[in-house]
């Protein structure tokens, strides 16, 4: 035991630490999935979102910075190793399974797609992108782009060939290590993407077409619209939201969190980078696409826009409205670059617990625990690479619905199966200030009460329609999906066979 705490690495400052779970936190979703899910779900969407952020996000942020610390002072930074800590059931370790094959299954997709953004950065740095001619009408204007992006995604070798420079670069970082990689990369990540946002909103909110204005896009987009409060698919959508945007239920935020020190805040740490967060999403997210959409095709087509999806949004819409502003090259490369950045220092977030699981519990060396983890990737990563209906089965399963599963579970073992009284203190242990005596009753009652709702809405709406799908491509992805599953099954209990019931 003894030995094995010698071996972890820690977060050299709490700065560092910070900017590292503000880089977890902030990725492509602040930019795209924020901005067209305030589109869809009207002027009204930030009530239920705030609402879902004080009784879902936060306090579900507290618990897995609590847990993952707790682990880490014991030498386990993932969860089957803390789950058999803090709940004695055997079937403990094989729940924390699914921190595993969350964060990986969703790796396999998340890091071709983050890919693209430096492709695209390429392209427009360059001015290799289309340049259709800007008096076309709108479905006309926007279809080189599209042509491209399907030529591009198909996959073209030089998607390909950005894919391996993107996950070398990931695995590089990784074998830096915590502090001497993932910290240094996102001191120096997260500033630079807080800067390319702020220009490039500066200069969307100049914008002003005959179309439109970047102001009138600002209105659309917070302009109230309280009839849709009583609709439950918005409250669901921004429940969804808070828990993508803070990376919540992935086990990402836990392996970061077992390399904080045994009596070091996390409370006033947590609510730091998760206001850095927010403030990522609400000011600059929503400043940047939605804005520049209403101000070149004006409201009611730039909501069809939005309701056409993030990927159109940012691979479509903005290219095509950068080209037709002067340095458009220059706005397009900050843009791709800035999406670059949000899914890098995300990527190696979701990379981690995979490595720290190599590391903790088969005591590997870094380097092998890397090479072992991005070999692993490569190969997976195939299959979203070239069938597109698998990537989007394994969004559903990995980073939906599993997702949300175990947010609850990981509640309901820190609150209710290792105890309430040692789950509260652990959390106020060496924080800052004490965190209101609401939340005990927040995270004991409210917020596992509410992830069950979600959890049953969904399975009563999506689940069969997803269930449905029995194409080849759909059923490649589900066989991989249970491969990875029996295989980590069959790891969690080697290893705990390994270190023995104590460990
Ligand atoms: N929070 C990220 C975003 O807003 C996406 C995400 C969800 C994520 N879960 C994650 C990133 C886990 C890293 C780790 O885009």
């Amino acid at each position: 035991m003894a030995e094995t705490l010698k071996y972890r690495e820690q977060w050299s400052t709490k700065l560092g630490l910070i900017l590292a779970m503000a880089g977890n936190a902030v990725g492509l979703g602040n930019f795209l999935r924020f901005p067209t899910q305030a589109a869809e779900n009207g002027g009204a969407f930030m009530i239920p979102y705030m609402i879902a952020m004080l009784v879902i996000a936060i306090p579900l942020m507290w618990t897995e910075w609590a847990i993952g610390r707790y682990g880490g002072a014991k030498g386990h930074g993932t969860t089957p190793a803390i789950f058999r800590l803090l709940w004695k059931n055997p079937i403990a370790k094989y729940i924390g399974a699914l921190g595993l094959f969350i964060p990986f299954v969703v790796l396999c997709y998340y890091i071709y797609i983050e890919s693209w953004t430096l492709g695209y950065s390429f392209f427009s740095l360059f001015g290799m992108l289309p340049h259709p001619d800007s008096s076309l009408p709108q479905d006309q204007y926007l279809k080189p782009f599209s042509e491209f992006l399907s030529w591009y995604t198909k996959p073209s070798l030089i998607a390909y060939f950005f894919f391996l420079v993107t996950i070398a670069f990931n695995a590089y970082i990784l074998y830096k290590g915590v502090s001497g990689g993932i910290e240094k990369f996102a001191k120096l990540a997260m500033p630079t993407l807080f800067i390319l946002a702020t220009i490039l909103m500066i200069r969307v909110i100049l914008i002003e077409t005959p179309n439109g204005t970047a102001v009138e896009g600002l209105n659309f987009l917070w302009h109230p619209d309280f009839s849709q409060l009583l609709n439950p698919q918005v409250w669901l959508s921004a429940a969804g939201q808070v828990f993508f945007t803070l990376s919540l239920g992935f086990g990402a935020i836990i392996t970061y969190a077992s390399y904080i020190k045994k009596d070091d805040d996390i409370v006033a740490s947590g609510l730091s980078a998760a206001s850095l967060n927010e403030f990522a999403e609400v000011i600059l997210g929503g400043s940047i696409a939605i804005p520049a959409a209403v101000a070149f095709f004006g409201v009611m087509n730039a909501q069809s826009v939005a309701e056409s999806g993030a990927f159109n949004l940012a691979f479509v819409s903005l290219p095509a409205i950068f080209s037709n502003l002067t340095g458009g090259n220059i706005l397009g490369f900050l843009w791709f670059f800035l999406l670059f950045f949000a899914g890098a220092t995300s990527s190696v977030a979701i990379s981690m617990p995979i490595v720290a699981f190599l590391q903790d519990e088969f005591k590997l060396n870094r380097k092998v625990a890397v090479t072992a983890t991005v070999i692993f990737t490569f190969l997976v990563a195939q299959i979203p690479i070239f069938l597109p209906k698998a990537l989007d089965e394994m969004d559903f399963w990995a980073g939906t619905f599993f997702v949300v599963l175990f947010a609850l579970l990981e509640v309901l073992i820190f609150f209710w199966f290792f105890g309430d009284k040692k789950a509260w203190e652990e959390i106020n242990r060496g924080g800052l200030f004490k965190v209101p005596r609401i939340y005990y009753y927040i995270l004991k009652y409210v917020t596992p009460f509410s992830l069950f709702v979600i959890l049953t809405a969904w399975s009563i709406e999506i689940l069969p329609k997803v269930l449905s799908e029995t194409t080849m491509e759909v059923w490649i992805a589900r066989f991989v999906m249970i491969f990875i599953l029996l295989l980590l099954f069959f790891l969690v209990y080697i290893a705990n066979k390994r270190n023995g019931e104590s460990a």
